[in-house]
């Protein structure tokens, strides 16, 4: 049976600071992907909205008070992004499913028929990574990679705490220790993994990755279930 492969792909990673780090990375992922598909790997991508959900969150903010309707506005940024990716791909000849599904049945259903299937959010509530971990548990994968722009998990966010600590290992119920479960967040808010993906993965068992995704290696190594340089988290 194919491998079964689910990775969210933070929104930030596709708009890195220089224009130079772009086309690396988009040409290792191109790479990466060709990779996959000669393994005969079956591959969801759930992309995230990254700067243009956040900056289209904050202009309506002011006007919309109800948190759903921004989210509405977040969904449509990962989709924007989803279909960046999925066009790159298509491109250079991958088997890509042509449509952006909006569920992740849907994606399931698509995962059987493509090689690679890319989507973005789906309903107002959570982000791209709870959609990830939900694909994971819809199409049969044994646990989701989350490909963010940190190397690890911390006990603090290290951005704010030169201090943190990073762990290289979790279990499911000590990750949601730090992120929490199960409790949405806010409309564009960001934690390292969304509370609702948690518990999605507590509910069904699946284990968790969390990779540095501006490194294609330690992606590559991550989604092959080989030792990876990131957090692992055990069911
Ligand atoms: P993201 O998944 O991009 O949030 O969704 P993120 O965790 O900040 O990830 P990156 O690193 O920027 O990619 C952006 C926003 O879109 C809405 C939420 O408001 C979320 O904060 N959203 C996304 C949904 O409401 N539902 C979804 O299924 C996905």
């Amino acid at each position: 049976m194919a491998q079964v492969h689910v990775i969210a792909l933070g929104g930030s990673l596709l708009r890195p600071e220089e224009e130079e780090s772009r086309e690396m990375w988009f040409g290792q992922l191109k790479q990466m992907l060709v990779h996959l598909e000669g393994l005969g790997a079956k591959v969801g991508i759930v992309v995230g909205g990254g700067a243009p959900a956040r900056e289209g969150i904050e202009i309506a903010r002011k006007h919309v008070s109800d948190e759903r309707r921004l989210d509405e506005i977040g969904i449509a940024a990962t989709r924007i992004n989803a279909t960046i990716i999925q066009q790159v791909l298509s491109q250079i000849g991958i088997d890509v499913a042509p449509e952006i599904p909006h569920s992740t049945e849907k994606g399931a259903e698509l995962m059987r028929e493509h090689a690679v299937v890319c989507m973005g959010g789906t309903l107002p509530g959570h982000t791209t990574d709870a959609v990830a971990v939900g694909l994971a548990a819809e199409a049969g994968a044994s646990g989701c990679i989350i490909a963010t722009n940190v190397p690890y998990v911390y006990d603090s966010d290290p951005r704010e705490n030169p201090d943190a600590i990073h762990f290289e290992s979790l279990t499911m119920s000590e990750l949601g220790d730090i992120c929490g479960v199960g409790e949405p967040l806010a409309a564009g808010a960001s934690a390292v993994v969304d509370p609702v993906a948690v518990q999605i993965a507590m509910n069904d068992s699946l284990g968790l990755a969390i990779v540095d995704g501006r490194d294609m290696e330690r992606l590559e190594n991550a989604i092959l279930g080989q030792r990876f340089k990131g957090t692992l988290v055990t069911p």
